[in-house]
């Protein structure tokens, strides 16, 4: 054997040693794996997922984050189905509201009712979030937090540069917004696409009509309240917030949005508390230098919603990574960090709010009370309202009517009625 092959192998060994010491002091062999399918690619949304991926990583199982980006989740939802077909199934996909029990009819779902039952579920979730999250009475979905949507965040210094005062109604908003654009400010930062569009017309209906409006249009898709006068008025104010927004918003991100606002080249963005998350990320105070009011008109309401996972069927091995997902994404420790990262408020309801800002206090009392007077609603522009195809043929009336300039306000709602009648009978 040649000299140098021995010395070579020999410093071979000597790395080996090496790296099988660092090896068990850095990496212990994995006790399962979970890959989480997720569509949280902002600043805010990857460092929230971080905390999980963390936390299960200290607890020897490995999470593989396979976050497709695109906010609203469009573009997960198709990997998903194609991963689904071709048999790459992710053990957790994000999915919520009705696609849960969508989802549990292929019969590739997993029971965690173990889990739930052991640290309590039932007990600590509220129920308007806890009924999403069976199939038949059993757990197939973890929930992680709870959103509002119908949020305003507002640039307080942008509001004080061009004189204008906090909003309180639709008038007063409408007034400020002019004096923003007078000041030569953007007022309001959105319109990229047609879920950041659905988002803030969701916000608008439900301060113009009301959670009872809300819930005969979007929830029963009443043809006479997609069709009837709040209707017209919500769309008739989608196209008011349209005049005042950037002009060349085309394919801007939600997170981009925030941002203008944060830096105070915009005044105003109406978008969910996700938008928190991504405040906090760029070291502002939500409640401080940007303000956190729902979305100001004739009614009050909370439109929610709860990110969570579906849980999908996996060899043995990887079910405890699963169980593991499950138990650690509803701790206390998880929910604390990970909400505060998030922007949305703990789903659980025993956890304390202690070290959050001001808006998640709000958020929280708002819920609360909401639940009392029955005007929480589940939020139809974030999959909590409707199932896909009914869902799709509203948003693809709100695109119409947000592209052309000429169709009326009256004209739209007389189409939403009627093609959610169509998706309806198809499905
Ligand atoms: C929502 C999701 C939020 C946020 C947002 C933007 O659908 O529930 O958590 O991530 O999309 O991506």
């Amino acid at each position: 054997m040649n000299k140098r092959y021995i010395r070579r192998t020999g410093a071979t060994l000597g790395l080996c040693v090496i790296a099988i010491t660092c090896g068990t002091a850095n990496a212990a062999p994995t006790k399962g794996t979970v890959s989480v399918l997720n569509w949280w690619t902002s600043g805010s949304e990857a460092k929230s997922m971080n905390i999980l991926q963390q936390m299960l990583a200290d607890q020897g199982y490995k999470m593989i984050n396979d976050a497709v980006s695109g906010g609203g989740g469009g573009n997960a939802r198709t990997v998903l189905k194609s991963r689904i077909q071709s048999h790459n199934i992710p053990g957790a996909a994000q999915i919520k509201g009705p696609e849960i029990q969508q989802w549990c009819s292929t019969g590739l779902t997993m029971n965690i009712d173990s889990v739930a039952a052991k640290n309590n579920w039932d007990k600590v979730l509220p129920k308007a979030v806890s009924k999403y999250m069976k199939c038949d009475g059993h757990y197939v979905a973890v929930p992680f937090n709870i959103h509002r949507t119908n949020w305003l965040w507002i640039n307080k210094s942008v509001l004080d540069k061009a004189g204008a005062a906090m909003p309180t109604d639709w008038d007063s908003l409408v007034a400020a917004l002019k004096k923003i654009k007078q000041a030569g400010i953007t007022p309001i930062a959105g319109g990229g696409n047609t879920w950041q569009v659905a988002t803030e017309l969701d916000a608008i209906a439900l301060a113009a009509g009301g959670p009872d409006f809300y819930r005969k249009a979007f929830v029963d898709l009443d043809p006479g309240a997609l069709s009837g006068a709040d209707m017209v008025t919500s769309l008739k104010h989608l196209r008011t917030i349209q005049q005042y927004s950037d002009p060349n918003a085309q394919g801007l991100s939600w997170n981009h949005d925030t941002g203008e606002v944060v830096q105070g080249r915009a005044g105003m963005q109406i978008m969910g508390d996700w938008a928190k998350g991504e405040i906090t990320n760029a070291n502002a105070t939500p409640g401080k230098e940007i303000a956190c009011i729902a979305f100001p008109g004739a009614h009050t309401g909370y439109s929610y919603q709860s990110d969570s996972f579906e849980m999908f069927a996996q060899s043995n091995s990887d079910q405890n990574a699963q169980y593991a997902f499950a138990r650690t994404a509803l701790s206390p420790k998880f929910q604390r960090k990970f909400n505060k990262a998030k922007g949305s408020i703990p789903v659980r309801q025993d956890v304390s709010l202690k070290g959050f800002d001001a808006c998640a206090h709000k958020a929280k009392k708002e819920f609360t009370a909401a639940e009392k007077n029955n005007a929480l609603v589940p939020t139809f522009s974030q999959d909590m309202a409707e199932k896909g195809a009914v869902k799709g043929a509203i948003f693809d009336v709100i695109a119409k009517f947000y592209n052309d300039q000429n169709m009326s306000a009256e004209d739209a709602a007389q189409e939403m009625a009627h093609q959610v009648q169509q998706a309806e009978a198809m499905s």
